[in-house]
């Protein structure tokens, strides 16, 4: 994709319940108060295909789903994500905002599931065109807190709803390690993408904190400029 006028990418990551879906519609709200055109969306879902796939992956209904198969469901989603959605709102200049990306299935399905990172980069460059994010968000915070609270969550909502998405909470505390490990591996693989924050602040300090970064990695000149006014 020619990188001229193309817009940002930034992937929001980390344990379920972290707070990822806060921090990414509050830095949505800035950006676009600064005039930015600015698109969410998440994975598993995004597109019809795959809110439809997100069904299947996460309720609890399902039964049996064997690894490679859960694998094989998340890139159909992301492969269909990325082209119908995130590659064209970048090439008209929209900065995409996404909860959750490839990061996820190497931690979950490469770490969590045990089927390994360099599988998963292997789809992600036979089916993702090896399309990496500008920039990387992990957020990071205690697991049993976090995990107790994605359950809380989802007990609540599925009382509302016909189905659950409570199929990865039921998994054990071995799994998230597996999860959580994975997702600091890939830290360290790649610092220029990806970033780690403090999820246990407050909001109000973990949306300064991601604000920040965005403007240090992403908008060097901007930030430049607001400081020199200030
Ligand atoms: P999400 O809705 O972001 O959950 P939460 O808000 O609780 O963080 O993600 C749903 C679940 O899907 C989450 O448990 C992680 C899992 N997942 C994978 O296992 N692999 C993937 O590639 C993706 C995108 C998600």
């Amino acid at each position: 994709m020619p990188h001229r006028h193309r817009g940002k990418f930034i992937t929001f990551e980390g344990l379920d319940g972290v707070g990822k879906s806060t921090q990414l519609e509050r830095l949505a709200k800035h950006l676009r108060e600064r005039g930015l055109n600015v698109i969410t969306t998440r994975e598993p879902g995004g597109t019809t295909l795959g809110e439809k796939l997100r069904s299947v992956l996460l309720s609890s209904r399902t039964s049996g789903l064997s690894p490679l198969a859960e694998l094989a469901l998340m890139f159909a989603d992301r492969a269909q994500h990325l082209d119908e959605q995130i590659l064209p709102a970048l090439q008209r200049g929209a900065w995409v905002l996404c909860d959750r990306f490839t990061d996820s299935s190497e931690a979950y399905q490469g770490g969590g599931r045990q089927i390994g990172s360099e599988n998963v980069l292997q789809l992600h460059r036979i089916l993702c065109h090896d399309f990496q994010p500008d920039l990387t968000i992990l957020m990071m915070s205690d697991m049993a807190r976090t995990v107790a609270r994605a359950r809380r969550r989802n007990v609540a909502q599925s009382k509302q709803m016909q189905d659950d998405e409570n199929r990865f909470e039921k998994e054990n505390r071995a799994f998230y390690e597996r999860v959580l490990a994975a997702y600091v591996a890939i830290a360290s693989r790649e610092p220029e993408r990806v970033v780690q924050v403090d999820a246990t602040d407050a909001i109000p300090k973990v949306h300064k904190k991601i604000l920040q970064i965005t403007e240090e990695r992403l908008m060097p000149a901007q930030r430049g400029a607001r400081e020199k006014t200030s």
